[in-house]
């Protein structure tokens, strides 16, 4: 009989898991606090882009984001079979835009090396950059030009992956309330207890609870610092094709959407789990705007809104199995890359309930790598 899986959290990562070990036959239940997609992923701006966010060097973490962005296509074409929806993913490229002379010789180093890993960029400027971006300020010098990044519609990718996840026969349990136990075992494995759902019991568990998994480490002994980082963001109307690249500035970030609007992110702020927008917040990306497009000088904010990203200490991922409790899974903090890491983070998570993942490629992420022991044991 297949081994019974349960998922803890279902937002992207959760369900990326989920829809991955449904497709390798385990039985799946998603055991989900509030809705699928509620949080973080349903939030993001849904960029696929891994040279324009990780700029410092070609490191294991890099790396994870590249192997993630090459199996996209794949994924979103399984994920619109299982589903019957169209997913929009737009492979728009970007710009990373200065505003000074001096300010493109960091541009110039990045794309040494990461050229050396497929990113095709080259630094445009004067009538080139126009040609590419008409709409952009004169202020803006130079550009560093990505032609292999993409973005999605993150909260159709988000509902799309739920169908697709139920057409593979995974269980969606939401509105499961609070998670107040933990209970390893030899057998069945674990149980998991919610206020609202009571007991749920299965061989292994993946947990994808984002910026909530620190308050999870205490059931397995264990310190996972992970905490939440609000990230503001708005939307101007915008008809599409005005702007036609993931335009990215020192300031914000601005991206078209099919359903004509422009996406403008994000703020990095500590509030705890507070989503509230704040003008604060979203001045500071409104400002920055007329600076590279002078056209939304006029433009009014119709949309604003709030996610929590899942911010570790070292800034990467926890992605891997136990060492004290084999039956488990932790795949979590993934911060600023949810989106783009989800299809790399459900095939590394099924290797893992297979037997057979490459043990030297997540060392780098070990769960455990911040884990003095602490007061209390697995109980397994
Ligand atoms: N990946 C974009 C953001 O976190 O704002």
């Amino acid at each position: 009989m297949a081994d019974t899986v349960i998922v803890l959290g279902g937002g992207i990562v959760g369900l990326a898991c989920a829809f991955e070990a449904a497709g390798r036959g385990y039985k799946v239940t998603v055991v989900e606090t509030g809705k699928p997609g509620g949080q973080a992923s349903g939030a993001a701006a849904g960029m696929l882009a891994p040279y324009s966010e990780n700029t410092e060097q070609p490191d294991a973490f890099f790396r994870l984001c590249l192997d993630s962005l090459r199996l996209y296509p794949q994924w979103l074409a399984e994920i619109e079979e299982a589903s019957g929806r169209r997913i929009e993913w737009i492979p728009s490229g970007s710009l990373n835009i200065v505003y000074h002379e001096a300010d493109l010789s960091p541009l110039r180093t990045r794309l040494l090396w990461q050229n050396r890993l497929g990113a095709q960029a080259e630094i445009v400027e004067g009538s080139r950059l126009r040609e590419l971006e008409p709409h952009l300020s004169q202020n803006v010098e130079a550009a560093l030009y990505c032609p292999q990044e993409s973005h999605v519609y993150a909260p159709d990718l988000v509902a799309a992956l739920e169908d697709a996840c139920r057409s593979r026969g995974v269980a969606i349990m939401d509105h499961s309330g609070a998670v107040t136990d933990v209970r390893l075992s030899s057998a069945p494995g674990v149980t998991v207890s919610t206020t609202a759902r009571g007991d749920i019991s299965g061989d292994r568990l993946v947990v994808c609870t984002g910026a909530w998994t620190g308050a999870l480490g205490r059931w397995f002994g264990l310190h996972f610092p992970v905490h939440p980082i609000r990230g503001q963001i708005c939307a101007y109307e915008v008809p599409v094709g005005v702007v036609r690249h993931m335009v990215f500035s020192p300031q914000a970030y601005w991206t078209s959407k099919g359903n004509g609007t422009l996406v403008c992110g994000a703020s990095e702020d500590v509030a705890g789990f507070d989503t509230t927008v704040t003008e604060r917040g979203i001045g500071r990306l409104v400002r920055s705007g007329p600076k590279a497009f002078p056209f939304l000088a006029d433009k009014p904010v119709v949309h604003r809104w709030a996610g929590l990203r899942p911010a570790i200490r070292d800034g990467w991922p926890m992605l891997g199995q136990l060492e004290g409790a084999p039956q488990v899974v932790i795949a979590a903090g993934h911060y600023r890359n949810g989106i783009l890491l989800s299809p790399v983070t459900g095939a590394s998570v099924t290797d893992l309930l297979d037997g057979k993942a490459d043990w030297g490629l997540l060392a780098a992420f070990a769960p455990e790598r911040f884990s003095l022991a602490v007061e209390g044991s697995l109980s397994v």
